[in-house]
């Protein structure tokens, strides 16, 4: 806990971002976003709404053309150093094991060579990796690239997370299996998440708040805190009636943006 009685500032503080393509239309207008400390957010939208973009703008990948975007109080310039990525394709080094692509993650962490083999085993176990080891990527499933990308991040140690669909190009059953591991990992840790998916399911049973982004230009359209019990099973809580209620409130908001019938109630 802070020592000092001074409110901090949030983690991510984007005031009135615009964001254009060259001399093309807006692909985001006036964003107004604030991500609390500890918070898990989740941002769903219509595809080509800006989700990625509001991502890389965070990281300093881009700038924006109007607004501004701050981490920790700091105005962004160039990557934050407390920023973890993860992105639907894994990103592995196809010529390095597990491990090595893991301690890739450790390097840029600054971790001293000789205390990286116990935290190794450590991201392994964490990760269900722990058999996996040697194994070099192309042996691997898509579920278990993505477990050892989140392994790599987690060594990091970042202190705000940017994903960007991360478990987008799963199946279904291994999809809720990775967001209940990360589900684990985020409930010990806490650090603040931003959390890009199309998979209203996914956003509501990880998500302490979802954000639903208007079609292009990207504008947010509503604010969803999900007020579910933590700690969440990412597959029992499906069944749960007010569950049920925030991914239809939801998917109706993204109907009406795509400009398709409403949804029954399912
Ligand atoms: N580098 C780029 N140059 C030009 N237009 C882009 C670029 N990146 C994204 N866009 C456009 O900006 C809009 C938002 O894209 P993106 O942030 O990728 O949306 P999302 O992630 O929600 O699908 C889209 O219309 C896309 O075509
Ligand atoms: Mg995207």
């Amino acid at each position: 806990m802070a020592s000092n009685a001074l409110p901090r500032a949030p983690e991510i503080e984007m005031r009135g971002v615009t964001m254009h393509y060259g001399g093309s239309a807006a692909a985001l207008s006036r964003i107004d976003l604030d991500v609390r400390e500890g918070e898990f957010l989740s941002i769903v939208g219509p595809s080509g709404c800006g989700k990625s973009t509001l991502l890389r703008l965070i990281s300093g990948l881009q700038r924006p053309s109007g607004g501004s975007v701050r981490v920790r109080g700091e105005v962004v310039s160039g990557t934050p150093p407390e920023l973890g990525f993860m992105f639907q394709r894994d990103a592995l080094l196809p010529w390095a094991t597990v491990r090595e692509n893991i301690e890739v993650g450790l390097e840029c962490g600054g971790y001293a060579k000789a205390g990286r083999g116990e935290r190794l085993d450590e991201l392994l176990a964490i990760t269900g990796l722990r058999e996996f080891g040697d194994a070099f990527p192309h042996a691997l499933s898509g579920g278990m690239r993505q477990r050892v990308a989140l392994a790599r991040i987690l060594a990091y140690e970042p202190g705000i997370f940017l994903m960007d669909e991360p478990f987008g190009a799963l199946d279904a059953q291994t999809k809720v299996l990775m967001g209940q591991e990360l589900l684990d990992i985020w409930g010990r840790h806490r650090k603040a998440v931003v959390f890009v998916t199309h998979d209203i399911e996914e956003a509501v049973s990880l998500s302490d708040r979802v954000i639903v982004m208007t079609g292009r230009p990207g504008r947010i359209r509503s604010n969803y805190e999900i007020e579910l019990a933590r700690p969440r099973d990412a597959r029992k809580i499906r069944s749960d009636a007010r569950f049920r209620d925030y991914v239809h409130a939801i998917w109706n908001d993204i109907v009406s943006e795509v400009g398709g019938p409403a949804s029954r109630a399912h």
